[in-house]
């Protein structure tokens, strides 16, 4: 591909209103874009060409509306910093992050994955086979397990946030809501009064309580939860309202259509369950029940638990002293949807 000369930072960046999207041909640190890729609640992903090494690159670039939000620009930097510590097969690779505050322009490079996103997939062709469904999790299971071996917690786990290629590789993207178990770092959002971290449809009932309670067994709730909507085409448990599907999601069992394979229900259980201490641990204990199931085994819990991490007893943390700006300000984070 030639490597065009384009304009540098195109002046609609910052203007409220317009359209967010870079113009093919515009040069960004060095990358200049190609197309877009995707979009999610934090940022805008390109296909780009990093001019120097002359390679492909997914450039995801800071939504400028998330600016208003002064914690955002932190927990940015922080996914790419996450992202570019893990170095996993099916884990999306960081390159290079790149930040102009004048220009308001925040971005991060990483590895193109030619494909599409779980959810892309599932609209355009409806419910997977068993053997797709399977093979996407088993492989998004060993890296959540490397991800767990590493202190962290992914806490977005979901169809949006998991892509495949055209032979079948999956990779699990978007460490945006991360956080590290051991020295307590993650999105400052978590923790605050009332809000949602992670994807209501896809988040174990713990995290949605409170998004400090999240542990490697949530992150199996969700690979879970997304099993389940590649092989139904729906989540677990639906809801006319947010409230109204947490608490279904936090008291009532799983149904299974006949859609979802009789010898896919128990693995299902035991990833779904309601209480993180039934629940299968982390990564590598789905891994080791996708391979028992392979082997016509019955899937189990391991009898030595990981240790999870518990947090403050209470409910819901407390929040700085009503009325603070900083508080006030703080609060007003990322709660993502299912798209
Ligand atoms: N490395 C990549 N290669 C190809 N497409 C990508 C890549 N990363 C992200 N995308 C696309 O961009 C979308 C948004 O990216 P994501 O990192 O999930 O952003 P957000 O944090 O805003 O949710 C994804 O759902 C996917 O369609
Ligand atoms: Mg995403």
């Amino acid at each position: 591909m030639d490597v065009p000369d384009g304009p540098l930072i195109p002046p609609w960046y910052t203007i409220p209103g317009m359209s967010e999207h870079l113009k093919p041909g515009s040069v960004v640190f060095g990358y200049v874009i190609e197309r877009l890729l995707g979009r999610g609640g934090m940022g805008t992903v390109y296909l780009a060409r990093q001019q120097s090494l002359n390679r492909a690159v997914a450039l995801k670039i800071l939504h400028p509306h998330q600016l208003r939000n002064p914690a955002a620009v932190e927990d940015f930097l922080r996914e790419a910093r996450a992202t570019a510590r893990l170095n996993h097969q099916h884990l999306v690779t960081c390159h290079d992050a790149q930040a102009d505050p004048d220009k308001q322009l925040y971005c991060y490079s990483m590895e193109y994955i030619p494909g599409l996103t779980v959810a892309a997939t599932m609209q355009a062709e409806g419910p997977m086979k068993r053997s797709m469904a399977l093979h996407i999790t088993y492989q998004i299971a060993s890296a959540l397990g490397y991800a767990h071996q590493h202190s962290l917690v992914h806490r977005d786990v979901k169809p949006d946030n998991i892509m495949v290629n055209k032979n079948g590789v999956a990779k699990l993207l978007d460490l945006g809501l991360v956080r590290d178990r051991l020295d307590g770092v993650g999105s400052t959002s978590a923790g605050k009064k009332l809000m949602i971290v992670g994807t209501p449809e896809f988040s174990a009932p713990e995290q949605s309580r409170n998004p400090r309670l999240a542990t490697p067994a949530s992150d199996v709730y969700s690979l879970g939860a997304t099993l389940y909507y590649m092989l139904s085409g729906r989540p677990p448990h639906t809801g006319e309202t947010i409230i109204d599907l947490i608490v279904r999601a936090a008291t009532e069992q799983v149904y299974f259509p006949e859609s979802i394979p009789v010898d896919c229900r128990d693995l299902l259980l035991l990833m779904l369950a309601r209480s993180p201490d039934e629940r299968l641990p982390h990564g590598a204990a789905v891994v080791a029940a996708l391979e028992a199931l392979a082997q016509g085994r019955a899937p189990k819990l391991p009898e030595k638990r990981l240790q999870t991490e518990t947090s403050p007893a209470e409910d819901m943390v407390e929040d700085e002293p009503a009325g603070s700006g900083a508080s006030q300000r703080r609060r007003v984070r990322r709660v993502r949807r299912h798209r």
